[in-house]
Parts: structure tokens; C-alpha cells; sequence
């Protein structure tokens, strides 16, 4: 089957998050199943960087589908093989900053603008111009690429197309007179299509229109349908359940300490002694004391309300109340977050170690080189990070919910290191009571070092590989294929 992935980033070509990472590693296993899968990503300066000798040109857009002039590129993803057309619309793309925001953390004023060109040139794609073969079915991701599946509609194009949502927070919601100034038909401005409380959703058109839904976990696809967090849409969500299902995300191949080439020593289940080289490593590259003893506490994420930075910079004066805990964080978002933590760093820098900016290596020899990973966050519709740390012999710290709920198993007390199942920490609800006395227990259990040790082996021993999950996609996707009749004998 011929596949178009369309996301609006790819690791390593431009990343802010998770879905980077399954945009690469989720085609790369549909191709392995013999999937031909072709990836779409916008034309950004970070992205056009990467182009080669091998870069070459497609085609060259109509002349007034998109605002600006524009061209097809097709390039490979670096180290997948997988070809990837890039939307080369300078105008649109090209220019200094991040993907959606620009670098003082403001959303670029036209994003509207921005990626209902980028769902144009894809629907004009899927419809069958320049594509040197027929695409049987679109995947779409996240708000930036959701009015594809409305548009086709619009259109009239029978392909089928599947929208996973990877965070149901961020739905593209702009003001009403868009819909003329992006040229939709006026006449979709309804609840029933693009409208959502007076906006134009870019959400709510794909979850309307999509032929299939996914989310990246079960649970999270349970926890959309209820108004606690639905955010507005659990009723449209209830309405298009049959439609809708929970598929866990895998990890990448690039996520493997026995292989990892940004570790300065590879590890793995069977030859753990790496691990305690990568915690000497961290603290050595970070100016931190080189203590074996001490209780190494990291974390790497966006620095935002869903990852409750909050509930631990209130409770780090009690966290760091005991001498032994170093505490390592890699983010960047919230500026007042990020102030907090600072802070932390200015008063006990031999303890505390914060780094703002995106790094890729440092993230990976944080995840390697901690002993436990924080990760409390308020909602969490699959979570990769958690999942990295449990690969990487660092059991995460972790609020049940969403995708955090399905892959952590809870350590118990209670339990013989024989019976103890537990691969991380996990605190039912999200104050910063309940993740204090979780930390806690936390450090009890490391405190104990046959009990540590079993937490850590069943936490490497999870299997997060991808192979499951793209044989899921790979049976919604032929569902929503056209079905041929049987020809007579
Ligand atoms: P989300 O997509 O909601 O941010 P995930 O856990 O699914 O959460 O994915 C986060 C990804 O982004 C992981 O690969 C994580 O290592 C990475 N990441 C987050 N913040 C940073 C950072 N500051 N530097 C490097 N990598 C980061
Ligand atoms: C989003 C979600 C995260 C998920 C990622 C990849 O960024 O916040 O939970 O892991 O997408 O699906």
C-alpha cells in the first residue's frame, strides 16, 4: 500500500517533541512490514539544511492554491532510507526560529495561514498531481495537518485518511474570518464541520471528517471521551468512538543503550555495568560532585503546565532536603518555570544542575546516566521519555495517566524482590503532596539495593518496540481501504 505521512516535524530534521520521534521511527516500521510510506514535512530553514546533492525537485505547486510561490522537494531521511517531500514555500517556511513559534516563544502570527497551505499542498497531493505513484491512503498528525482529511472531503476525493491525535491540548483554533481568508468553503462554517465555538478548528475538521482516529495510547483514548479532558471536544470524540481507537506508541531504534551512539558507554540488559560509567559521566560533564552514592534524580521535557513542573519545583525544597539527591534537568519553555529552576541552580550548585535550550546528546546522557527519571505529568497522551528511561535502566517517576498509566507498572512495597512487578513510581493524583511521598518511596527503594535492582532489570526487560503497534496501523489502514467485490469464478 502506498502511504503519505504528513507532520509538521520528523527527527532529526526538525523536532520539538515526541511526535518528531514517531514520524520517523512509526514509517520506518510500516516500511519494514513491507509498507511503501512516503513522509510530507514543511520547508523549514532547519529542515531545507538538510538538503543534499541528492535533493531534488518535484514539482512546482499551482499558481493561487498556495499564497506563495512553491515547489516539491524529495529528499531520504537521514539514516531510514525513506524518501520525504518537503513543501518548499519560503515565504511560509523559511525563516529563523522554531517551528510554530518564533524564538521569543510567540506563535508565528500566520500559522493559520502557514499550515492550511501546508493541508492544501497534501490534499492536492493525495488528489493524484505529480506524484509518481497513486497514494492509497493519508496519515495525518496533530492540528497543523487536520484540515487534509476536510479537505478531501470538500474536494471530493475518495482516499481515506487517518488522523492521530498526539495531544488533544493543541487544536489550531482561529478566529472565525479565517475560513474566508484561507478561501474554505463558507458553508463548512458549522458545529457539524470546521466550527468550534465561534473558531475555525483545524482539530475539529480532522476529527469530523477523518475515516479513522487514533490516539497514541488506550487510555488516553478513554480519557478524551469524559469533559474532564475532552478539552471541549469529549462529545464529538463519544460521537465518532466507533471510528476512534487507542494505538501505544513504540520507541525508536536510536533509543537503545546497547547501541546509542551519543552514550560515552553503551550498556544493556545483560552488561549493566556501562550504566554506573554514564552516572560518573553526567556528573563529571555537568561539574556535579562524582558520587556513585548519590541518588541522581533527571529530567528532560518541555517546561509547561502538562508536565507538572510545577508539582516538583513546589516540592523540591523538600526533595533536596536530603544531602544525597543530585537533581539534573534539560527543558526549556515556561519563562517563569524556567526562572524557578534557575534559581534552584544559583542556590545549591553542587546539587542542582539546570539547562535550558534543546540538546539532543545531553538528553540522551541524561536519561542514561540518572537513576531516576521524573516525569509528573498532569496528562500525558502516550509519552515517549518515560519509556526511553525504563530502556535505559532509569525507572521514571510518573502521574497515572494516559499513556504514563499504560507502560509504567507500579513499584509495591510491600513485594519480595522476587514478586515485585514494579518497572517505575507512580502517584495516583497530581499534587505535590502525592508526588513528594512517590519520590519518597522512590528513594526508599534505592536506599535497598536488591529491591532497586529488580525495579531496574523489569523496567529493561519492557519490550517498547514498534513492531506490534505498526501491524495495528497497517489493520485500521486496510480497513479503510476501498474493499474490491469478489470477481466470479
Ligand atoms: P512531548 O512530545 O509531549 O514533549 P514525549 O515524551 O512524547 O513528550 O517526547 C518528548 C521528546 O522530546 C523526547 O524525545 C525527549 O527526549 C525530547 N525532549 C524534550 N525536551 C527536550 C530538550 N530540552 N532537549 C532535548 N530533547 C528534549
Ligand atoms: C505528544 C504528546 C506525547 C506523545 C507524543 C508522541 O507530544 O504530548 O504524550 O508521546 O505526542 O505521540
Amino acid at each position: 500500500m502506498n502511504l503519505l505521512f504528513v507532520t509538521s516535524e520528523v527527527h532529526p530534521l526538525v523536532k520539538t517533541g515526541g511526535l518528531a520521534d514517531v514520524s520517523r521511527s512509526l514509517p520506518m516500521a510500516l516500511h519494514a512490514l513491507g509498507e511503501n510510506v512516503c513522509l510530507l514535512v514543511p520547508g523549514y530553514r532547519e529542515v531545507l539544511a538538510h538538503s543534499d546533492a541528492s535533493t531534488v525537485i518535484l514539482t512546482e505547486f499551482p499558481y493561487g492554491l498556495l499564497p506563495a510561490p512553491a515547489r516539491l522537494l524529495e529528499t531520504t531521511l537521514p539514516g531510514s532510507g525513506l524518501p520525504v517531500w518537503v513543501l518548499d514555500c519560503p515565504e511560509l517556511f523559511d525563516r529563523a526560529g522554531g517551528p510554530y513559534q518564533d524564538n521569543n516563544g510567540k506563535d508565528w502570527s500566520d500559522n493559520a495561514l502557514r499550515f492550511a497551505s501546508f493541508c492544501k499542498a497534501a490534499a492536492w497531493l493525495v488528489q493524484g498531481h505529480a506524484t509518481p505513484w497513486a497514494i492509497d491512503l493519508v496519515h495525518c498528525n496533530d492540528w497543523q495537518t487536520a484540515l487534509v482529511p476536510a479537505l478531501l472531503k470538500f474536494w471530493d476525493c475518495p482516499t481515506p485518511s487517518v488522523l492521530t491525535i498526539h495531544n488533544l491540548a493543541f487544536q489550531g483554533n482561529f478566529d472565525a474570518a479565517m475560513v474566508e481568508v484561507l478561501d474554505l468553503p463558507g458553508k463548512e462554517f458549522h458545529p457539524g464541520s470546521l466550527e468550534f465555538y465561534g473558531q475555525l478548528s483545524f482539530l475539529k475538521a480532522g476529527i469530523v471528517h477523518a475515516d479513522g482516529i487514533t490516539t497514541v495510547s488506550p487510555r488516553y483514548a478513554r480519557e478524551i471521551q469524559t469533559p474532564q479532558m475532552g478539552c471541549g471536544f469529549d462529545g464529538l470524540l463519544r460521537h465518532r468512538a466507533s471510528v476512534l481507537s487507542g494505538i501505544l506508541n513504540g520507541i525508536d531504534e536510536l533509543w537503545n543503550p546497547a547501541t546509542d551512539v551519543m552514550l560515552p558507554h553503551c550498556y544493556s540488559i545483560v552488561r549493566k555495568s556501562g550504566k554506573a560509567m554514564n552516572k560518573a559521566h553526567l556528573q563529571h560533564k555537568l561539574g556535579l560532585p562524582e558520587n556513585p552514592d548519590v541518588f541522581l534524580v533527571g529530567m528532560v521535557s518541555r517546561l509547561t503546565w502538562q508536565k507538572g513542573i510545577d508539582l516538583v519545583l513546589d516540592a523540591l525544597d523538600d526533595l533536596l532536603d536530603d544531602a544525597s539527591v543530585q537533581f539534573v534537568v534539560l527543558g526549556s519553555g515556561d519563562a517563569e518555570m524556567e526562572r524557578r529552576l534557575v534559581h534552584w541552580n544559583s542556590r545549591l550548585p553542587d546539587r542542582v544542575r539546570i539547562t535550558l535550550g534543546f540538546h539532543e546528546a545531553l538528553s540522551h546522557e541524561i536519561i542514561a546516566g540518572s537513576d531516576l527519571f521524573l516525569m509528573p505529568s498532569r496528562f500525558e497522551p502516550c509519552g515517549l521519555a518515560q519509556m526511553y528511561a525504563m530502556t535505559y535502566g532509569t525507572p521514571p517517576l510518573v502521574h497515572h495517566t494516559g499513556g504514563l498509566a499504560d507502560t509504567v507498572s507500579p513499584y509495591l512495597p510491600g513485594k519480595s524482590s522476587r514478586t515485585q512487578s514494579g518497572t517505575g513510581f507512580v502517584f495516583e493524583h497530581a499534587h505535590t503532596y502525592d508526588f513528594s511521598e512517590c519520590f519518597r518511596m522512590a528513594l526508599a527503594c534505592f536506599r535497598d539495593p536488591p529491591a532497586w535492582k529488580k525495579v531496574v532489570h523489569n523496567a529493561m526487560k519492557k519490550d517498547f518496540r514498534w513492531n506490534i503497534a505498526a501491524q495495528e496501523y497497517v489493520a485500521l489502514y486496510n480497513r479503510l481501504l476501498p474493499q474490491w467485490p469478489e470477481l466470479p469464478e
